[in-house]
């Protein structure tokens, strides 16, 4: 063990956390913000944290490129909104590592086709307009995604449940990587936390919160005007009988609104029941409603502010890629180096 800790010397390095968010909407969405994002403000303080934005992923499907570009902006604007510190985290924007791209081709030599195939996303995905009109950047999502995050050695990667097969694979290659050439990558742990890991759509309670919802009305934007997210707080399918209680089989609407508050305001769900108690679905939904407002309005506001000043974003992002430079070089150069590749001569 190092003295290091009693001597006075250079404190132990703190662990690594990681993770992405891709630029493919206007607003993050609820689901974003309490399945990932608010465990990434959480783990800085304990964590070395290295947080970016996956637009090298937003193009697996068709992106317009001038949307693309102001997504990614107000991707980072609500990330410092939302309260990650770029005196404390990298925030960067993947496309400015080509280490990411690099390392995501050397993830795809040793992936086998069958084991990308599998991929629930992937299947999903192409299902739509079958599989021959997806892209073969989207087959490769997850290699790239696997790259994004063994590059760093994190001990953690805070996602929510829809990415737990992704790191699963990143975890395999890692292991297979090392096995094959020699110990280079640590194997990531997913962080999902089980009461946040899938916020559920509120008109259909069954299916994830997601920004291709069928119905704009299941969806909470954070961005959008406040009273409209009140609206559809309000307007949100509960569940036959009129008990406020958290049962996800018997209640499931009921029970994602139940997730949701006690997510916002860290009171328990039994705190929650005893205060609705006999009080009906029109009342809850009605505080819920002023809960959301009062969390979504100040990061609306912080966000618009900081989206007036892109030069400032620029700095920040700018500094960002910088510290995971630093990083992402070495273990890059070590892979090289493993896998028979000749140094470029200086
Ligand atoms: P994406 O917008 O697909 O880049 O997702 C960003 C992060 O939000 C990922 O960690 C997802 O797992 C998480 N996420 C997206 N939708 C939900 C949801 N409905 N519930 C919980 N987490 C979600
Ligand atoms: N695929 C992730 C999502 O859609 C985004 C992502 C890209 C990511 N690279 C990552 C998440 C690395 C965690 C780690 O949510």
């Amino acid at each position: 063990m190092s003295d290091s800790a009693t001597s006075g010397a250079a404190p132990a390095a703190r662990p690594r956390v990681l993770s992405g968010i891709q630029p493919t909407a206007d607003s993050y969405t609820l689901g974003n913000y309490l399945g990932a994002v608010r465990q990434w403000v959480a783990l800085q303080d304990e964590f070395e944290p290295f947080f970016f934005i996956a637009d090298l992923h937003a193009l697996t499907v068709e992106q317009d490129p001038k949307v693309l570009r102001e997504r990614t902006y107000v991707a980072v604007a609500q990330l410092l909104a939302a309260g990650v510190d770029p005196e404390r985290s990298a925030i960067f924007v993947q496309s400015h590592l080509p280490e990411h791209a690099e390392l995501g081709w050397i993830m795809q030599t040793i992936t086998g086709f069958g084991e990308a195939r599998r991929m629930t996303q992937f299947k999903d995905k192409s299902a739509k307009g079958g599989e021959g009109a997806a892209s073969v950047g989207l087959f490769a999502y997850p290699m790239l995604m696997a790259a994004d995050i063994l590059l760093y050695r994190p001990q953690y990667v805070p996602v929510g449940e829809d990415q737990r097969q992704h790191l699963e694979l990143a975890r395999d290659l890692a292991g297979r990587f090392n096995s094959r050439y020699k110990k280079t990558f640590r194997l990531p742990e997913p962080y999902i936390l089980k009461e946040t890991a899938k916020i559920y759509d509120l008109q259909d309670p069954t299916s994830k919160m997601s920004k291709s919802a069928s119905s704009p009305n299941g969806l909470v934007s954070l961005l959008d005007d406040p009273k409209v997210t009140a609206k559809k707080i309000r307007s949100a399918v509960t569940d036959s009988g009129s008990e406020v209680r958290y049962d996800p089989e018997e209640k499931p609407g009921v029970s994602n609104l139940l997730t949701i508050y006690s997510a916002l305001t860290g009171e328990s769900f039994e705190t929650l029941e005893q205060k609705y108690a006999g009080s009906g679905y029109g009342a809850f939904k009605g505080d819920l409603a002023e809960v959301m407002v009062e969390f979504v309005t100040p990061f609306r506001d912080r966000t618009l502010a900081l989206m007036a000043d892109k030069a400032h974003l620029d700095r920040v992002l700018a500094d960002g890629a910088g510290k995971a430079r630093a990083v992402a070089s070495r273990t890059l150069a070590d892979a090289y180096d493993r896998v028979g590749l000749v140094p470029a001569a200086r």
